[in-house]
């Protein structure tokens, strides 16, 4: 496996990929990699010629109060851990090779998708993300890329993206992977004490009970959202910032009734830790 570190090499390398008539599957991540990175990378190793991967902690998409700086780093743990889930390449840049000075251009989504979730309490998140993305899929010529439900406003933002843009790229879902007691899996989870680790099943185990509502034929979401309230409220360390439902993947306001494929999102703090989760359901699971 190749550590390329400048977009310009990683471009050149792409370009000769390319002209060969392979096919290049980009996985973009900001490191730390856990098993539900490695499901994206396995996934693509699947599909693709060449798999990608690149590592960036990406500062444009961080707000000025958050963990920029003490976000999780450990470049050799992520070498073994994308080469043996199937990579070719790690793109590891430097941020001032991505954003040189003089740097200018940003892409922003700006319907309402990016103002709404997540995009309340992170304004400029997503502008960030979409900027970084449009250039790693640029430097890449990647054909698809492989983004994870996890964060499933991220995914509904590259797919409006892709859509309005014309980006000539196909965009992979891949579900979402969790440890075996149910946490969903994330880079952030590190920061969890072993008290608010323990508290945060609360999460999962709240869309479990939603999910198995819904299975069982009910449909009202304002009972079905208090119902996972009422359960992560039991956490005392659990401060909810919100759980929302919304259609998938347009997510535009749905009405009081399931009755069409919904997005069911949280996000709580446990102290300063922010955590995420979702379900994607259907009346009756259907379809
Ligand atoms: P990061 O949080 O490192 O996530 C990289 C990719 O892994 C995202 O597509 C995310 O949804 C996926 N992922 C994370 N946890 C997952 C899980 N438990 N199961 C399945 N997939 C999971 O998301 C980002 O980085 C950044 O915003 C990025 C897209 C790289 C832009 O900087």
């Amino acid at each position: 496996m190749q550590i390329i570190k400048t977009p310009a090499e990683l471009n050149a390398y792409a370009a000769k990929v390319k002209s060969e008539g392979k096919t290049v599957g980009l996985v973009p991540t900001m490191g730390y990699l856990h098993e539900g990175h490695k499901s994206l990378i396995r996934k693509s190793s699947e599909q693709n010629d060449v798999t990608i991967v690149s590592v960036f902690v990406n500062p444009t998409q961080f707000g000025p109060s958050e963990d920029l700086e003490t976000y999780p780093r450990d470049l050799e743990r992520d070498k073994a851990a994308a080469e043996q889930a199937g990579a070719d390449v790690i793109f590891h840049p430097e941020p001032e090779d991505m954003y040189p000075k003089r740097y200018g251009t940003y892409v922003s989504v700006d319907s309402g998708i990016t103002k709404i979730l997540c995009g309340k309490t992170r304004p400029g998140h997503f502008r960030g993300v979409a900027t970084v993305v449009t250039k790693l899929f640029n430097i890449s010529m990647a054909d698809r890329a492989y983004f994870g439900q996890k964060d499933a406003q991220q995914l509904a933002v590259i797919m409006r993206m892709v859509s309005d843009l014309n980006m000539n790229i196909e965009i992979v879902p891949c579900p979402i992977v969790r440890e075996a007691d149910g946490l969903a899996m994330s880079s952030r989870n590190t920061y969890l004490s072993a008290e608010e680790r323990s508290q945060a099943l609360s999460l999962s185990a709240a869309l479990k009970q939603a999910e198995d509502a819904i299975k069982n034929g009910r449909t009202n979401l304002d009972k079905i959202k208090r119902g996972i309230r009422d359960k992560i409220s039991e956490a005392p360390l659990a401060d909810i910032e919100y759980v929302e439902s919304v259609t998938f993947p347009e997510l535009e306001p749905c009405g009081g009734q399931l009755d069409r494929k919904t997005l069911i999102a949280l996000a709580v703090r446990f102290g300063t830790t922010r955590l995420i989760d979702n379900i994607i359901v259907s009346p009756n699971q259907e379809g």
